[in-house]
């Protein structure tokens, strides 16, 4: 995430106002009661009859011509598939299916499965959206499968975006959003040219992406892969991102994530942070990035943490291994002094402390001399830092392969001598 955003945190903090006001009132006992006891009664009339728990949008009204409106009949179908017992199957078949925001709130009944077999549009018209095109919240053991596309159709409203020139400017809609989810999965699907970020999950725990695509062009704003905020026991594993902005996102509150197997490129690369931003964010602990592939990105690992930080916040455990990096522009990145579009005062005294820090077998090319940047803070520095095995070389040949190490402690094995910080 290059730009936390003020907006964004209030809605979060709407977001769980309401659903927790929303949970309470779906736990008390009455209705509880009256769902068991209801049985009959319980499903809406429009609900439809499929066998064996499915909920087929396109028996309730759903067209797959790419301009009908389909977003009532999806709503409806996550109410009915919610709102049973036992497992339930979302459908959506193959076909194109123009859609506004669709509201997934829980809790459900049963187990729901929302299996993507075709497209969803998400509309261009912005007025349509409160927050975020497909919300889930408060779902427990969601499963999106299939091999259909989440399209948001960016590329007509990116222009809207002013968040390069103004703060707390206006968010788009964010794609796919999993809040206060447990053990979710979302598998096979392709998103494509999100409006904002492609996947954000915040405040869950267990949740597993695999062989999922994210596509948009390498220059489209604030188009964020997946970011994590608030989570624990996330696993990220063969998935392919090209975005405009960071691939992976991994950001306060995170604990027990592990990205294996993940391509990156176009992109700004997989980065924890930004760290530092408002008062209250929960340390990041436990990040485990192994196996991965970084293509022509603007940096490859990254740290990144705000030098004016609002909280006393400490990153630690985070272990790189195995990344192979092609032509990327800062392939080893701690940042502690992050200041996008200058909206910081660099005044030195970083409350944030990163340590234990892992980089092994971390081999390829770099597009600038600089293959290893650690800028820590003079206040606090990195500590804990270990290389081993880093082996990248600048492409180009008006320069050398260069290590700009500031305030890092740590040991070096098997480096490139030039790489060696220490
Ligand atoms: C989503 O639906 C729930 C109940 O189904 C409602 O309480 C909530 O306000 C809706 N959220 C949005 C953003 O429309
Ligand atoms: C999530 O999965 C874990 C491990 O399988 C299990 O222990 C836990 O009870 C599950 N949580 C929910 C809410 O289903
Ligand atoms: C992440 O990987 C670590 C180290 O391989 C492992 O101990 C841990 O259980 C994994 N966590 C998850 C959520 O899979
Ligand atoms: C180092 O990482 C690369 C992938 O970037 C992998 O192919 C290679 O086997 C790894 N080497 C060792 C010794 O693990
Ligand atoms: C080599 O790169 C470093 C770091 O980017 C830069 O400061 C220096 O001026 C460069 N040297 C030449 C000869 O271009």
């Amino acid at each position: 995430m290059a730009l936390g955003s003020n907006a964004m945190r209030v809605f979060f903090l709407l977001a769980m106002v309401v659903c927790a006001a929303q949970a309470a009132g779906k736990a008390a006992p009455k209705e509880k009661e009256k769902g068991k006891d209801d049985k009959s009664g319980g499903a809406p009339a429009e609900a439809p009859s499929g066998s064996a728990g499915g909920s087929d949008i396109s028996k309730l009204g759903a067209k797959g011509d790419g301009k009908t409106d389909s977003t009532k009949a999806l709503n409806e179908a996550w109410a009915a598939a919610c709102g049973k017992e036992g497992p339930q199957t979302l459908m959506i078949p193959k076909g194109d299916y123009l859609t506004g925001p669709l509201n997934f709130s829980g809790p459900c009944k049963g187990s729901v499965t929302i299996q993507l077999d075709g497209n969803l549009l998400g509309t261009t018209d912005l007025s349509a959206y409160k927050t975020n095109w497909i919300e889930i919240e408060h779902v427990d053991n969601l499963v999106i499968s299939g091999k259909g596309t989440l399209d948001g159709q960016g590329k007509q409203v990116w222009d809207n975006n002013k968040c390069a020139q103004k703060y707390d400017c206006k968010i788009l809609p964010n794609t796919l959003v999993l809040d206060f989810c447990n053990n979710a999965t979302v598998s096979g699907i392709t998103l494509l040219n999100s409006k904002f970020f492609h996947m954000n999950v915040f405040q869950c725990k267990g949740v597993t992406i695999k062989d999922v695509t994210v596509t948009a062009p390498g220059d489209s704003p604030n188009t964020d892969g997946i970011h994590i905020g608030d989570s624990s026991k996330v696993t990220i594993t063969g998935t392919t991102i090209g975005v405009g902005d960071d691939c992976i996102s991994i950001g306060p509150g995170s604990t027990g994530i592990n990205v294996t197997g993940v391509t990156c490129g176009p992109g700004h690369g997989i980065s924890v942070g930004s760290l530092g931003r408002y008062k209250d964010e929960k340390d990041v602990t436990d990040i485990n990035v192994k196996d991965c592939t970084l293509k022509k990105t603007s940096n490859g690992v990254r740290i990144k943490s705000y030098e004016d930080a609002a909280c006393v916040i400490t990153a630690s455990k985070l272990h790189y291994e195995n990344i192979a990096m092609d032509d990327v522009a800062n392939p080893i990145i701690i940042d502690m002094k992050y200041c996008p579009n200058k909206i910081c005062t660099a005044k030195g005294d970083s409350k944030v402390t990163v340590k234990d820090v892992t980089f092994k077998n971390i081999t390829g090319t770099s597009s600038t001399p600089e293959a290893v940047s650690l800028l820590c803070s003079d206040k606090i520095p990195c500590s804990g830092v270990t290389m081993d095995n880093i082996k990248v070389e600048y492409k180009g040949t008006n320069n050398k392969t260069m290590a700009v190490c500031q305030n890092a402690k740590g040991s070096a094995t098997g480096c490139l001598k030039e790489l060696a910080c220490f």
